[in-house]
C-alpha cells in the first residue's frame, strides 16, 4: 500500500555549554570585553578574579589562538594586552546566535558559517551534530486507486473461534498469505545421525529375517576370548588393548562349558584339533572386562540356542583401550550377526554380506582372505569409495571353527561376521573425523541433511 524511503539527515543543535555561550557570549569575547573596560591591559590575576576561573581559562586559550591578545610582563608580573580583535560578531558567534532559535539542518546553515559550525562542534558540549533517520511514506498507485469504502474494510490474519461463532467473519477480509516470506528456522526433535544409521541397519537386518540380540557390556573374559578359542596369551588380551575391571575383578563361569573349553585349548578335546597346547587357567577366564567385540554376545547367545535355525544380529557398544584420535575411539559400535542352520555354507555368507551392504547403498563390495582365531575360513569385506579412491574395510567374517562350536554343543555350521559402525558412518556421510559423532555439537546435528539415509528418496 505504501512505499517507504529512508533518508539520513544531519542536524546541528546547541550543547549544554553552547546554550550558555549563546546567551552570555563566548569566553574569549567576554575576556576581551573586560580587558577593554580595564583600558586594554590588565594583570592576569585581576582578569581571573573578574571572570571566574573557568571562563578565564577557556577565554585565554581562544583569545590567544585568535591572536586577539598577548601576554607581557610588567614589573615582573604577567599582564594581558589587547591586540586587534573583531568588533562585530565572528562567524562562531553568528552560528551560536542562529541556533539559539532552535536546531537546524546542517544544510540550512549559510555556507560561509559552516566551517565555524564544525569547529564549534569540536569544543566540548558547545554544538552537537546528530544524524536523524527519516522515513518518508508515499502511497502506491494501488492505495490511491482504492475507494473510501474499500479502505474501510478491516483485514484479519487469523480466523478465531469467536469470529466464526458471531458470524462477524462475513464482513471481514482475510489477509493473503505471502508464502515466500522468510521465517525463523524450526528445529523439530530428531535422531542423532549415528542413531539414524543404527536404526536403518536394524531395519535392514529385520527385513532379511534376523532377530536382534543384546548382551552385557561387562563381560567374562571367558565369553569374550576363551569360548572363541583365543589363547590366554593372545596379544588382544593385554591390558593395553582391553579394559579390565578393578572391582569386582572376577565373575562366575558357566560351569557346564568350562571343562570342554579348557580341554579344547589344552589339547583339542573332542574337536579333532590338537589345541593350543598350554595350561589353561580358570582365573584368566573369570576376569571381568568391558567387551572388546560383540562376538562375545553372539557366542553367549549361541551357547543357549543350539537348535537350528538361528539368525540373529546386534548393533551395540564395545570398548577398546585405544588412544582417541580422528580415526580411533575407545568406545564405539559394532555390527554383528550369525546364521546357524543345517545347510549353510561359505557362499551363503558372502551372499548375505553383499546383500546387506547393497541395501545400504554400497554395491561395490569385494572379499579378501582374513584371519580370526575363531573362524575358518575367514574373510574381510571391503568396499571401494570412488570419491576418496580408497578401499574401506567393512567387516570381518568366517565360519566358526569346530574349536568354538563343539565345546558348546553346537552341531551345525555357524556363519559369523562383525565390524565397526562408526568408520562405515564416516564413509557414508563423507566425514573425516570419527569424533564428530560424539561432540554433541547441536548445530551440526540440527544441520545434518536428513536425505542421506532416506531410503525412499533413493539416495542410499
Ligand atoms: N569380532 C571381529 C572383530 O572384532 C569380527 C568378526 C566377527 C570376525 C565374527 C569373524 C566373525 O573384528
Amino acid at each position: 500500500m505504501v512505499e517507504v524511503e529512508e533518508k539520513i539527515e544531519k542536524w546541528v543543535k546547541l550543547g549544554a555549554e553552547g546554550k550558555i555561550y549563546a546567551k552570555e557570549g563566548l569566553p574569549e569575547r567576554r575576556l576581551i570585553k573586560v580587558l577593554e573596560e580595564l583600558g586594554g591591559s590588565a594583570e592576569l590575576k585581576e582578569l581571573k578574579s573578574r571572570l571566574g576561573e573557568e571562563i578565564f581559562r577557556i577565554g585565554l586559550i581562544w583569545a590567544k589562538r585568535n591572536r586577539w591578545v598577548e601576554i607581557i610582563r610588567v614589573d615582573d608580573k604577567p599582564y594581558m594586552r589587547l591586540k586587534t580583535y573583531p568588533k562585530e560578531r565572528t562567524p562562531e558567534e553568528q552560528v551560536l546566535n542562529l541556533l539559539l532559535e532552535g536546531e537546524r539542518r546542517f544544510e540550512e546553515i549559510p555556507e560561509n558559517l559552516r566551517s565555524a559550525c564544525l569547529e564549534l562542534a569540536e569544543r566540548p558540549e558547545v554544538i552537537e551534530l546528530v544524524e536523524k533517520r527519516i522515513h518518508i511514506l508515499k502511497p502506491t498507485e494501488l492505495l490511491m486507486s482504492l475507494s473510501p469504502d474499500e479502505l474501510e474494510v478491516q483485514e484479519v490474519t487469523k480466523l478465531t473461534q469467536s469470529l466464526i461463532a458471531s458470524g462477524k467473519w462475513k464482513e471481514l477480509k482475510l489477509s493473503r498469505f505471502d508464502i515466500r516470506a522468510p521465517t525463523p528456522p524450526i528445529f523439530s526433535a530428531r535422531r542423532h545421525p549415528l542413531q539414524q544409521l543404527i536404526k536403518l541397519i536394524k531395519e535392514i537386518f529385520i527385513e532379511m529375517g534376523f532377530e536382534e540380540i543384546r548382551g552385557p557390556l561387562v563381560e567374562l573374559a571367558f565369553w569374550n576370548f576363551d569360548a572363541l578359542f583365543q589363547p590366554q596369551d593372545h596379544p588382544a588380551r593385554a591390558m593395553h588393548d582391553t579394559f579390565y575391571l578393578a572391582e569386582p575383578r572376577f565373575g562366575d563361569l558357566p560351569e557346564r562349558f568350562v571343562e570342554s573349553v579348557k580341554m579344547t585349548h589344552e589339547n583339542g578335546g573332542d574337536t579333532g584339533s590338537i589345541g593350543w597346547r598350554y595350561r589353561w587357567k580358570i582365573e584368566e577366564a573369570r576376569k571381568l572386562i568391558l567387551r572388546t567385540h560383540t562376538t562375545a554376545t553372539t557366542i553367549r547367545y549361541l551357547a543357549e540356542h543350539r537348535d537350528p535355525p538361528v539368525k540373529v544380529f546386534s548393533v551395540d557398544r564395545i570398548y577398546r583401550n585405544e588412544r582417541v584420535d580422528w580415526r580411533h575411539l575407545a568406545e564405539f559400535h559394532q555390527i554383528e550377526g550369525i546364521v546357524m542352520d543345517k545347510n549353510v555354507c561359505f557362499r551363503d555368507l558372502l551372499g548375505l554380506i553383499k546383500e546387506f551392504y547393497s541395501k545400504l547403498g554400497l554395491k561395490d563390495v569385494r572379499f579378501r582372505p582374513g584371519y580370526f582365531p575363531y573362524t575358518e575360513p575367514s574373510a574381510e569385506a571391503v568396499v571401494y569409495l570412488k570419491d576418496k579412491g580408497v578401499w574401506l574395510e567393512l567387516i570381518g567374517m568366517g565360519i566358526f571353527r569346530p574349536e568354538v562350536t563343539i565345546p558348546l554343543g553346537v552341531k551345525y555350521r555357524v556363519l559369523a561376521w562383525g565390524g565397526g559402525l562408526e568408520r562405515l558412518a564416516l564413509a557414508l556421510y563423507g566425514l573425516d573425523d570419527i569424533r564428530t559423532f560424539y561432540l554433541n555439537d547441536l548445530s551440526w546435528i540440527r544441520g545434518f541433511p536428513r536425505i542421506y539415509l532416506d531410503r525412499k528418496a533413493k539416495r542410499i
